[in-house]
C-alpha cells in the first residue's frame, strides 16, 4: 500500500484540505456538547478532586489512556470503562470535547495531534506522555512472567497492573496515598472491574514507612519482583527519592528489577520549554509541585547512573527522549538492579 508520506505534494494537499472540509460541519455539530462538556470535565477534575483530596497528576495520567484508546494508539478497554465510573472525570465530557477528532481520525484518517506516536528518538514534550505509558507497557511485558512480585509505588489510577497480570501466578502490590486509592477501588468496583488479586496499600512516603506497609500486606523479600515507579519521582523531594531507591534496593533479590523514569532538573524547574512549564503550573496549582529531577544538560547517562549509584542501583537498560532532537532531553527510562 502507498503511504501518505509517498503522494505528491498536491495530492497530499488536496487530501488534507478535503478532510478539514469534512471535519469543520461535524465539530460544528459538537460545539455545544464541547462547551457543556468542557464545563463538567473541568468541575469533575479540579473541583471534586480536590474535594476527595485525590492526585491530580495520576487523574492526567489516566485522561492521557483515555485519548490514547480513542485515538488508537492503544487499546485501553479497562480505562474506558474505569473512567465511565471515575468521580473525578467525565466520559461524557472527554467525548464532548474530543468527539468530532475522533470520529473525523476514524471515519477519514483526520490527522490529529492528539495520540501521535512518533520514531524512537524523536519525542518531543507532547508525545511523551503517550510514548512513555507504552515503553512501560513492554517493560511489563517482558518481566511479568519471570517475576514472583510487582510493586508499583503510586499506581494512581493506571491499571497496568490489571491489564498484564490477570490470571498470572505474580503477587501484585499496588502503593499510593490513602485517598487516592480508595476512590480507585471504589471506581474498579462500580465499573466492576475485577481486581481481587491486586494488593492495595495506602500510604504516604513523605511521612509514613512504605516498607512496613507493603511487609505487613506480605511483600515477600526473598521472591525477585518488579519495581515500576513511573512519573512519581517528578513529585518527590530528592531525599525521598534517593530514601525510597536505596529501600526498593535493600528488598531486591538477585533477577529483580527497579524500572522508573526521569525528569530532568530543568522540567522540574518549569525552564525546558513552556509548553511544560504551562501544563506543570496546572499540576502545581492543584497541589502537586514538581521537586526533582535530574541534571541532563551535558551527559544524561552519566548523571542517571552516578544518581541510581548513590542508591545502591545498577542501571541496566536506559532509553533517553528525544535522543535525536537537536535540544537539552528532559526524560528517560531506566531499568536497574541491586549493586
Ligand atoms: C503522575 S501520578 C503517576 C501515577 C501512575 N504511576 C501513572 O503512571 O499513571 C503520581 C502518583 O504519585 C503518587 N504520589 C505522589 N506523592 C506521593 C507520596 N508522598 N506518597 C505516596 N504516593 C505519592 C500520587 O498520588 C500519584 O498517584
Amino acid at each position: 500500500m502507498i503511504e501518505k508520506k509517498q503522494l505528491p505534494g498536491i495530492l497530499r494537499f488536496l487530501i488534507k484540505l478535503f478532510q478539514i472540509i469534512l471535519y469543520i460541519p461535524i465539530q460544528i455539530i459538537f460545539i455545544p456538547f464541547a462547551i457543556i462538556g468542557l464545563i463538567v470535565a473541568i468541575y469533575k477534575e479540579m473541583r471534586k478532586s480536590k474535594k476527595l483530596g485525590i492526585s491530580f497528576s495520576a487523574i492526567k495520567a489516566l485522561q492521557h489512556r483515555w485519548l490514547m484508546h480513542y485515538f488508537n494508539t492503544r487499546q485501553d478497554h479497562l480505562s474506558i470503562a474505569f473512567t465511565k465510573k471515575f468521580p473525578c472525570e467525565s466520559h461524557f465530557g472527554m467525548w464532548s470535547i474530543m468527539g468530532a477528532l475522533i470520529i473525523s481520525l476514524r471515519l477519514f484518517g483526520f490527522p490529529a495531534k492528539l495520540g501521535k506516536l512518533v520514531e524512537p528518538g524523536e519525542e518531543t514534550v507532547d508525545s511523551t506522555a503517550g510514548i512513555r505509558v507504552l515503553q512501560f507497557d513492554k517493560i511489563m511485558e517482558k518481566y511479568v512472567d519471570e517475576m514472583e512480585q510487582i510493586v508499583l509505588p503510586g499506581a494512581g489510577f493506571d491499571l497496568i497492573a490489571l491489564r498484564f497480570t490477570k490470571g498470572k501466578k505474580v503477587k501484585v502490590f499496588e502503593l499510593d496515598q490513602v485517598n487516592t486509592l480508595n476512590v480507585k477501588v471504589e471506581t474498579l468496583k462500580k465499573a466492576a472491574i475485577m481486581h481481587d488479586w491486586i494488593n492495595y496499600i495506602p500510604v504516604d512516603y513523605a511521612n509514613e514507612s512504605w516498607v512496613d506497609k507493603l511487609l505487613e500486606a506480605g511483600f515477600d523479600k526473598t521472591k525477585k519482583t518488579l519495581f515500576l515507579w513511573q512519573s512519581v519521582s517528578l513529585y518527590l523531594e530528592a531525599d525521598i527519592v534517593k530514601e525510597t531507591l536505596r529501600k526498593m534496593a535493600d528488598l531486591c533479590v538477585d533477577g529483580s528489577i527497579i524500572a522508573q523514569d526521569f525528569y530532568s532538573k530543568a522540567f522540574a524547574l518549569g525552564e525546558y520549554s513552556k509548553t511544560a512549564k504551562r501544563f506543570m503550573s496546572i499540576i502545581e496549582k492543584m497541589g502537586e509541585p514538581s521537586k526533582f529531577g535530574i541534571d541532563m544538560s551535558n551527559d544524561p547517562k552519566a548523571e542517571v547512573e552516578s544518581f541510581l549509584k548513590e542508591c545502591g542501583l545498577k542501571t541496566t537498560e536506559y532509553i533517553l527522549f528525544g535522543e535525536k532532537l537537536d535540544i537539552e532531553p528532559f526524560y528517560c527510562i531506566v531499568e536497574a538492579e541491586k549493586l
